[in-house]
């Protein structure tokens, strides 16, 4: 360790760390724009100058290793004046379109001034016009007069994802990041280049204009898109999900997300989701209640034994598990339980870099749970037994993202030949409603509106905590449980009849803005 002094405070840092870095370590506010933890250093933005005691020059703090002694500080005259006129330069062409950006409320530039500017702009000249709206690729765009070419964007691609699309291009005041040969902006971690973005150039076309980042609510969570398991932060209000962010997680992901994990908000929200709990049976249809119907179906299921099958997909928590199997196994009092592996041929399969090949969060817990219960039955097991008429009804927990289970169609129609179906889900699915047997519908909560535990595919128990509720009247796994055996279980109550549920894309819902626009 090394010891130094920043702004009047001796601290220790590792040796060989930037004194960028040693403010961070010591959680003091230094400006900077260029500089982001995992990319190399380009030290082109100029703003995270700091003074160095028997240094007549000030320097960089990104590009500058400590020494023992050192006594650096970024709060001097000298030092807000070179951050000043810094931020003037960054300043002279960009376009004063703030209250159009996307990034306001979170940009860098914005901070920065009210921090160390507020000043008159001494320019004479006109700013120089660059290109707007420019398509990079499916999901980013770029407004060349906001960049104020720090880089990143440029050594993402370089370094991270390594598809080297984009570059800087012309030089001076008429430098443009754009692609070589017109080379589309497309790998699958292409929306990381918005986030390190630090201004409003490079914008998602998912999200953007969709909501002012000052309407919505942030909580960590994580990403349930495949097992890796990434650590992330979901955006929301009452009108449901609008984004995902990846948090560092050096043990998972380090400062990055795919960008099929940004999607996963989508399956999550109202549009995609079961919202009623119902009985197909005779003909008619009768709507109720999660709960009621829970507790109807534990008068069903209790002591039925060998006739009732299980089907397990990866998408719940460990606490689910339990509680589903070992009620199963002491009230149902059936061994037959079966998982249903959505694409077993791409389980192994990994990216490189994050993506795994197994689309669930939690393979691992599952396959945990039915060992640790003796559970080893296989699939024909279960084709089998629906077929002989020994297995009488099936229950399914079903997928939450069904776009993550190509051969859903398939397992309905394998499944639904069972006398009764019994389908606990998250997901609305034409497939289901298409059923005209005995069937029951009962919807479930998704990963944003329980707590519990996912294992990752290395083995990685990590704990999330409910964030929203976007279906009242779902249940977890747990809940559904506990009213089969005939708990009160307290969820939200459903919406009242006649009330129009905050739909998204159904109109202006107390105040916040409305979702217009978003593909599944
Ligand atoms: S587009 Fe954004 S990330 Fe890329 S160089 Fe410009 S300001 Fe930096
Ligand atoms: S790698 Fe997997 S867990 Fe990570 S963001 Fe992508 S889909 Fe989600
Ligand atoms: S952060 Fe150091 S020069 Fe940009």
């Amino acid at each position: 360790m090394v010891t130094i002094t920043i702004n009047g405070k001796e601290v220790e840092v590792p040796e060989g760390s930037t004194i960028i870095e040693a403010f961070y370590q010591n959680k003091q506010d230094i400006a900077h724009y260029c500089w982001h933890p995992g990319l190399s250093i380009a030290g082109v933005c100029r703003l995270c100058m700091v003074e160095i005691e028997g240094n007549p020059r000030l320097q960089i703090a990104c590009n500058t290793q400590v020494m023992p002694g050192m006594k650096v500080n970024n709060q001097s005259a000298k030092v807000k004046d070179a951050v000043k006129w810094g931020l003037d330069f960054h300043l002279i062409n960009h376009p004063l379109d703030c209250p159009i950006c996307d990034q306001a409320g979170e940009c860098g530039l914005q901070d920065q001034y009210m921090k160390y500017g507020q000043y008159d702009s001494e320019m004479g000249e006109g700013k120089v016009k660059k290109h707007k709206v420019v398509d990079l690729g499916p999901r980013v765009v770029l407004d060349s007069e906001r960049c104020i070419l720090c880089s990143r964007c440029v050594r993402f691609t370089d370094e991270v994802s390594k598809t080297n699309e984009l570059g800087i291009f012309n030089r001076g005041d008429r430098a443009e990041v754009g692609t070589f040969d017109g080379k589309p902006l497309n790998n699958n971690y292409s929306q990381n280049v918005v986030d390190i973005c630090p201004v409003g150039a490079l914008t998602s076309k998912d999200f953007r204009f969709r909501q002012r980042v000052w309407f919505l609510k942030d909580a960590e969570t994580i990403c349930t898109g495949c097992s890796t398991g990434c650590s992330v932060k979901v955006y929301h209000n009452k009108e449901g999900l609008f984004r995902v962010k990846p948090v560092y997680n050096p043990a998972v992901n380090g400062h990055w997300m795919c960008d099929q994990g940004r999607d996963v908000y989508k399956f999550v929200n109202k549009d995609a989701r079961l919202l009623d709990a119902k009985v197909v049976s005779g003909g008619k249809t009768e709507h109720m209640q999660a709960t009621e119907l829970a507790k109807r179906l534990g008068t069903t299921l209790k002591g039925a034994g060998k006739s009732v099958a299980l089907v397990l997909t990866g998408a719940y928590t460990v606490e689910e598990y339990d509680a589903i199997l070992n009620y199963f196994k002491s009230e149902v009092q059936t061994s037959n339980v079966y998982h249903w592996i959505n694409n077993p041929e791409n389980f192994d399969t990994f990216d490189g870099l994050l993506l795994r090949g197994d689309r669930n969060p939690n393979t691992k817990g599952l396959a945990e749970a039915l060992s640790k219960n003796g559970f080893n039955g296989t699939w024909k097991e279960l084709t089998d037994g629906i077929s002989t008429g020994s297995i009488k009804t099936v229950v399914v927990a079903g997928p939450e993202n069904i776009a993550l289970f190509p051969d859903l169609k398939a397992k309905v129609s394998e499944l639904a030949r069972a006398a009764k179906l019994i389908w606990l889900g998250a997901a609305k699915s034409a497939d289901l409603e298409a059923l005209t047997g005995d069937v029951a519908l009962l919807p479930t909560k998704s990963y944003v509106e329980k707590s519990g535990t996912f294992v990752n595919h290395a083995g990685l128990r990590q704990t999330v905590k409910r964030v929203t509720t976007i279906v009242p009247g779902a249940l977890s796994l747990t809940e559904a449980v506990a009213a089969m055996k005939g708990e009160d279980v307290l969820a939200q109550p459903k919406q009242q009849a006649g009330v129009a549920s905050p739909t998204v894309g159904a109109g202006r819902v107390n105040n916040e803005f409305t979702l217009t626009r978003g593909v599944w």
